[in-house]
Order: structure tokens, then C-alpha cells, then sequence
């Protein structure tokens, strides 16, 4: 296991009618606070009543800054810049998924910087200092709510870029999984698949020794694929969103992944794919991760690859012949995901052969994929992926 930092300040308030505790937690910090959220769904399913409802009680004067998109944009963020300015905000609430959150974090570093928050994507050090942040989760998937990290997409130059900074960690996050009763089968689906996928870019790192980390990332895996059918099933059932709300915090708050070495593969990937063509992050990942897996499966990958399919799908060990252990764990991914509704390949979603080559090499221009990726990826072999997936 490599040295490493743990480090996740955010104070959690799980469970029903947690968002009580949302006026107490932001009181410290001042009382003008910029809203945001996306395009309406807090409106719809009443979250949005009840916050405001709580926060003008308590005195605080609300902004809002409504209508970030999935795949949140640059545009969106200078608003919200402005906005902060203009009325000089002193904490911003973000209620929504992991779009409405990163679209936060980076206002919340852009108000102290004179250029374009943009800059952020080439150059997180450029962070020196951001606005308190605090969640209400409403969807299950990104981690956001208690990481460092936000996806940002440039729709002039058709770029998708990540930004991290310590600085952007959410203070405080309501976690209540009743909010996400309302979240629509294909966002289930697809915030399902996230967190699967969070899970499996720390699993598969060139590091032997993180034995803690892989046996809770397969704990959590199981957790999502017992649960998320459920949660299709019966978009009411308390336990199954629960589970996977608290599933989707665990697989990117660095339990998992801090003390290995590496890497992602699929995120970058699956970042030019949304960049493209704007399609739902879960989805394309959900396309691409058993292509990423067969592609690379070879003599140094089979025994991770098997140890999958064993401790996750219960798949018996074929000891003389791991790659069929392998194949099969690969084949049960797949057939989860289509057993989601998810459809399974780019043409499905819209995406033709056109772009694959520029996809391919933006991919690998824009992250480390050719270098310190589990199994280094070229351009050729982006593409090849990617052609797999048509
Ligand atoms: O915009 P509204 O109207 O709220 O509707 C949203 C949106 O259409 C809807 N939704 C969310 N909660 C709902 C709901 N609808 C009904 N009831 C609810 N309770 O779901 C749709 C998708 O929301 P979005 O926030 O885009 O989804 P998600 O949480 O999957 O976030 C995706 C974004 O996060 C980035 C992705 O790339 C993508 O841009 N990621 C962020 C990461 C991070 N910060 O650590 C890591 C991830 O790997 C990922 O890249
Ligand atoms: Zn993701």
C-alpha cells in the first residue's frame, strides 16, 4: 500500500428530514446564500419548498441560481460568479446531484479569481481560497457530496474537464434518501453504474498490496447490485436508496482509492463521450466498462480480473483456466447493466462513427491514459474501444 492522505472534513447528516439541520449548519458562516440548483426537479418533489421555507425562517437572504445542466457548463458557473459578487454571498447551497454540486464548487473557487474559472481545468493551484459549500444530495451517484472534485463542460471547445481542490470539499451534506424517491429509472440506472465505476477505476491499479480497499469496494459493489434493481423496481424503498446514497458517498470519498497507485481509464474515456454529445455520464460509462475490461484482459490483469467475478458475482474460481473466471465476471456486468435498461451501445445513445478518432485522441491528450493508466491506453486503443462500443 503507498503512502497516502485521508482527508473528508464534510460532516454528514443521513437520514429523513436530516435538512433540518441546514440553517444551524450554514448559520456560522453568514447569512447570504446563493441556491443552486438544476432544472427544476427540487420544485417538482418539494425539496426546494421545504429548504427555503427552513432558511427564510431562520433570516437568511437567498439568491438563486437556477438551471445547471447535466454535464454543468461553463456559462453557468461565471453566472453564479457574478451572482456571488453581486450580492456579496457568504456560503452557497447546492441542492441536486453531482452536476448542480460541481457547478458550486467551482463557483465557489471562482469568486476569488480574477480570470476565467476555466483556468481551473489547466491549473488547480490556481485555487487559493472559495466560498463554504454545503449539499443537499437529491441523487445517487458522484461522490461530490464529499470529495474534492468537479466536472466542468466547455460546450465552445467541447471539453470536459475535471478540477480538484481540497478547498471545494462540501463543509456539510444532507443526505436524505427519500429526495431521491423521484429520481427517474434512467438516472437511477445510470447513478448506479457511477458508482460501480468509481469503484472498479481504484480496483484495478498496478497495486497488490491495498488488500482493505478491494474487499470494501467489493462490499460496496455487491451493495449497488443488490439495491439498484430494487430501487428501479420501487423508486419508494427506503432501504434500496439508502443503501445506494450512502454506496454512492463511500466509492469516491477515498476510502477506496486513497494508497493505490495509477490512474482511471474509463472516466477519461467516457469524458470525451459526454463532451461530444452531452449524453448522461452513468450511460456511457455503462457502455464502456466491459469493453475497457475485455480489451485489457491479458496475463498481468486475469488475476484481478477474476478476483471481480469471484468476490462480486460469486463466479467459482477456475483455477486452471482464470481468463474464463475472468470473461464470466465481465459478462455478468453486462448483463446487469442491460437488466437495468441501460442501453448498451453508442449508437443507442446517438453517437456515430464520426467522431471516434478526435474522441480518441482528446482522451488521451486530456489525461493520463497513454501513461500511468492501470494498462496504459493509446490512441489506437481508445479507439478501438470506443469501436467496440458502436
Ligand atoms: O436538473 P434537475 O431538474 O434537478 O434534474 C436532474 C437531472 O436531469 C435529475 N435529478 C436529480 N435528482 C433528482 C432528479 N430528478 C428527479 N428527482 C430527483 N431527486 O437527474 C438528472 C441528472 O442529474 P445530474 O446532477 O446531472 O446527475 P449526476 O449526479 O449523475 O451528475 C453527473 C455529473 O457529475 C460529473 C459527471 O461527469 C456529470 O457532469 N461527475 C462528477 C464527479 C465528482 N464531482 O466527483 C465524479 C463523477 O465521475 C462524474 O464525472
Ligand atoms: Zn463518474
Amino acid at each position: 500500500m503507498e503512502n497516502f492522505t485521508f482527508y473528508t472534513p464534510t460532516k454528514i447528516y443521513f437520514g429523513k428530514d436530516q435538512i433540518k439541520k441546514l440553517p444551524q449548519s450554514i448559520a456560522p458562516y453568514g447569512k447570504r446564500v446563493l441556491l443552486v440548483y438544476g432544472g427544476g426537479s427540487i420544485k417538482r418533489n418539494g425539496i426546494y419548498d421545504q429548504a427555503t421555507t427552513l432558511l427564510t425562517e431562520q433570516g437568511f437572504e437567498i439568491t438563486e441560481l437556477s438551471g445547471v445542466e447535466p454535464n454543468p457548463r461553463l456559462e453557468t458557473v461565471e453566472k453564479g460568479v457574478k451572482l456571488c459578487r453581486d450580492h456579496q454571498i457568504e456560503g452557497i447551497i447546492a441542492i441536486g446531484g453531482g452536476s448542480t454540486i460541481d457547478c458550486s464548487k467551482a463557483i465557489s473557487a471562482g469568486v476569488f479569481y480574477e480570470g476565467s474559472p476555466w483556468d481551473f481545468t489547466k491549473d488547480s493551484s490556481l485555487i487559493t481560497k472559495t466560498l463554504p459549500l454545503f449539499t443537499v444530495l437529491t441523487m445517487a451517484a458522484t461522490g461530490s457530496e464529499m470529495n474534492w472534485g468537479a466536472v466542468i463542460t466547455n460546450v465552445e471547445t467541447n471539453e470536459k474537464l475535471g478540477i480538484h481542490s481540497v478547498l471545494m470539499i462540501p463543509k456539510v451534506s444532507i443526505l436524505d434518501p427519500t429526495y431521491t424517491y423521484t429520481v427517474p429509472t434512467k438516472h437511477t440506472a445510470a447513478g448506479s453504474v457511477d458508482i460501480l465505476s468509481h469503484l472498479l477505476e481504484n480496483y484495478f491499479s498496478q497495486n497488490k498490496g491495498a488488500y482493505v480497499q478491494d474487499r470494501i469496494s467489493e462490499g460496496i459493489m455487491r451493495t449497488v447490485i443488490n439495491y439498484a434493481p430494487q430501487a428501479l423496481k420501487q423508486p419508494d424503498n427506503y432501504e434500496a436508496r439508502a443503501n445506494l446514497m450512502w454506496s454512492s458517498t463511500l466509492a469516491l470519498n477515498g476510502l477506496t482509492g486513497r494508497g493505490k497507485v495509477g490512474t482511471w481509464s474509463c472516466h477519461p474515456m467516457e469524458h470525451e463521450l459526454s463532451a461530444f454529445y452531452d449524453i448522461t455520464h452513468g450511460i456511457g460509462l455503462a457502455i464502456l466498462t466491459p469493453r475497457w475490461m475485455k480489451y485489457i484482459l491479458n496475463e498481468d490483469t486475469v488475476e484481478q480480473m477474476a478476483n471481480l467475478a469471484h468476490y462480486v458475482w460469486d463466479i467459482p474460481v477456475n483455477s486452471d483456466n482464470l481468463f474464463e473466471t475472468a470473461e464470466k465476471g465481465i459478462q455478468a456486468f453486462y448483463d446487469c447493466f442491460v437488466s437495468w435498461g441501460i442501453p448498451m451501445t453508442l449508437e443507442e445513445v446517438g453517437i456515430p462513427e464520426d467522431n471516434l478518432q478526435l474522441m480518441a485522441e482528446k482522451a488521451v491528450e486530456h489525461s493520463t491514459l497513454a501513461t500511468t493508466a492501470y494498462v496504459p491506453l493509446a490512441v489506437k486503443d481508445v479507439r478501438a474501444i470506443y469501436e467496440n462500443c458502436l
